[in-house]
C-alpha cells in the first residue's frame, strides 16, 4: 500500500486546474443505463471510484466504446453504451468497495424493469442507509424486496408511474437518493414531483445531462424537482462539472500554508459557504468577474494565521460535509478556539485522533469538535481512514513542522487524481512511497 511522505515546506504558490467532479460523474455514468444509445462523458479525472463504476457498468452490460489513450488508461473521455438485456445484478464485491454503486438502481429498474443491487455496507464515516432511495422508488411503483443481501427492485407491468413523493430524511435530503429517483422518473409514465430533493450542484449537472438525453426535468437545484416521464432517452455528449470539493481542498491548501494559488476551472458559484468561511478566517478569495460561475479562475491567498471559525455542515447550499475535515485542519492552527459541528454524518471525525498525533488540540463532544488553535502542527506518522479525512491529513502535513507520513493513501486516490503530482509543482515537498510494513 502507498503512503505520502510530506515535509512541511512553507507557502504553496502557483496555478492548479480543478478536475472534473467525482460526485457528479458517478450518477452520470449510471445514467448510461437509461438508454441504448452511446453516451460520452468528457472531463473525467482518473479516479479509483470512476474505474470501479466502469467495472460495475461492464458487468451490467455496458460496452466501452471509446479508445483508451493508452492500454488501461482512464479519462478524460469515456463512451459507454448499455446493451439491452444485460444482467441487472450489481454484485456486492463492487458495491462494497464503492457504495455509490447504489445509483445504478433507479436507472436499471426504470429501463429494464428489474434491478438487483447489493446492499451497500457502511463505511468509515458511519452507517450509510439507503431507505430513502427505496422509499422513493416504491413511490414510483417499484416492488422492492431484500434477497440474500441484495436489493431487488421490480417495476410493475407497464413500467414505473409518476408520483408526488417526499424524499427527506432525519438528516435532510439525500444526494444519491435524489439522483436515483430523478433518473427513474425520467422513464416513468406521467409526472413525478420530488419534494425535499437534494439541491447539490451535482444534481443540477445530472439534470442537465438527462434533459440533453431528452428527459423533461425541471427545478433541479431547488428542493422541489418535477419530472415529466418520456418514452425513451437518447445518447448524449456531456462535460462533467468541475469538482467543488477538490477546489475547496486546494483553497485550504493555500490558506493553511499561507500561500497564494490561482485555481482554473473552479466552480466558485457552488462554493459560497466555504469561501465565506475562508474570508471570515482572513483568506482572500478573488475571481475574474466575467467567468462562468461554474468554471471561474480565482485567486486564493493568505498572509497570516487564520482567525478561528464556527463551521456547521448542512445540505447544499450550506457548508459541505465533504470539506469538514479540511477546514478542521485549518482550524487546528487558527488564532483562537474554533467550533466544528457535523450534522450530516455523525461519525465523520476519524481525522480527529490523527490530527491529535500532530499536536492538534481537539476536543470532541458528540457532533461537535472544539479546536484550540496552536501556532504550528508537528509532523508525525498518521493513518488515512476515508477520502476526506485523508485530504485533511495531507493539508495538515503541508503546514506542519517536520515530516508527516500519511499511510493508506488508497483512500485519497478514490477522489483525488495523483494529488502529490499536482501539489509538488506549487512547492509542496510531497512524494508517494511504498508503505513500510
Ligand atoms: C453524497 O453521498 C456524496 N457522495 C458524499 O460524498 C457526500 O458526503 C454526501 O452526498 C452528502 O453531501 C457521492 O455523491 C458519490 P446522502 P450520499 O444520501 O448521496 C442519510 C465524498 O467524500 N441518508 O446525501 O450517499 C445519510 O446517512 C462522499 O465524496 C438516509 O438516512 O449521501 C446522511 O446522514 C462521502 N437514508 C444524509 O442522509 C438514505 O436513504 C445525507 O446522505 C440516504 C441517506
Amino acid at each position: 500500500m502507498d503512503a505520502f511522505l510530506i515535509q512541511g515546506n512553507g507557502p504553496l504558490r502557483g496555478r492548479l486546474r480543478v478536475n472534473g467532479s467525482k460526485n457528479a460523474a458517478l450518477p452520470q455514468m449510471a445514467a448510461v443505463l437509461l438508454t441504448d444509445d452511446p453516451v460520452t462523458l468528457r472531463g473525467l479525472p482518473d479516479l479509483a471510484d470512476l474505474r470501479s463504476m466502469v467495472a460495475l457498468l461492464d458487468e451490467l452490460g455496458c460496452i466501452r466504446e471509446d479508445e483508451p489513450s493508452a492500454p488501461g488508461a482512464f479519462g478524460p473521455i469515456l463512451t459507454l453504451r448499455a446493451e439491452p438485456g444485460g444482467d441487472p445484478h450489481a454484485r456486492y464485491d463492487i458495491v462494497r468497495t464503492m457504495r455509490a454503486g447504489i445509483c445504478v438502481l433507479g436507472p436499471l429498474v426504470a429501463r429494464r424493469g428489474v434491478a438487483r443491487v447489493a446492499m451497500p455496507g457502511g463505511c468509515a464515516i458511519g452507517d450509510r442507509p439507503v431507505d430513502l432511495h427505496l422509499r422513493g422508488l416504491e413511490a414510483l411503483g417499484a416492488v422492492i424486496t431484500l434477497e440474500e443481501g441484495d436489493i431487488v427492485a421490480r417495476a410493475p407491468k407497464g413500467g414505473l408511474r409518476g408520483a408526488t413523493l417526499f424524499l427527506g430524511g432525519a438528516s435532510g435530503p439525500t444526494v444519491l437518493g435524489t439522483a436515483n429517483v430523478m433518473c427513474a422518473a425520467t422513464l416513468a409514465r406521467g409526472t413525478t414531483i420530488i419534494e425535499s430533493a437534494a439541491c447539490e450542484p451535482e444534481i443540477v449537472d445530472l439534470a442537465r445531462m438527462l434533459n440533453a438525453m431528452g428527459a423533461k426535468v425541471r427545478g433541479a437545484g431547488s428542493p422541489r424537482i418535477t419530472v415529466e416521464g418520456v418514452e425513451r432517452l437518447g445518447g448524449v455528449e456531456h462535460e462533467v462539472m468541475p469538482d467543488r470539493i477538490e477546489a475547496g481542498t486546494f483553497m485550504v491548501a493555500a490558506a493553511i500554508t499561507r500561500g497564494e494559488i490561482e485555481l482554473e476551472n473552479c466552480p466558485l458559484d457552488c462554493l459560497m459557504a466555504a469561501t465565506e468561511q475562508l474570508r471570515l478566517s482572513g483568506v482572500e478569495v478573488e475571481s475574474d468577474a466575467e467567468g462562468d460561475g461554474w468554471r471561474s479562475t480565482c485567486q486564493v491567498r493568505m498572509a497570516r494565521r487564520p482567525k478561528p471559525m464556527q463551521v456547521t455542515t448542512h445540505p447544499h447550499p450550506g457548508f459541505p460535509t465533504d470539506l469538514q475535515a479540511q477546514f478542521m485542519a485549518l482550524a487546528c492552527v487558527a488564532d483562537g478556539n474554533s467550533i466544528i459541528t457535523e450534522r450530516i454524518f455523525a461519525e465523520r471525525f476519524m481525522h480527529v485522533p490523527e490530527l491529535g498525533r500532530m499536536g492538534a488540540r481537539l476536543s470532541r463532544q458528540g457532533p461537535t469538535v472544539v479546536a484550540t488553535g496552536i501556532e504550528r502542527l508537528r509532523g508525525a506518522p498518521v493513518m488515512a481512514s476515508d477520502l476526506r479525512a485523508s485530504a485533511g491529513l495531507v493539508l495538515a502535513g503541508l503546514a506542519a513542522e517536520g515530516e508527516t507520513l500519511v499511510r493508506r493513501v488508497y483512500h485519497l486516490d478514490r477522489g483525488y487524481e495523483r494529488l502529490e503530482e499536482r501539489l509538488a509543482p506549487l512547492g509542496a515537498r510531497i512524494k508517494r512511497v511504498e508503505e513500510v510494513k
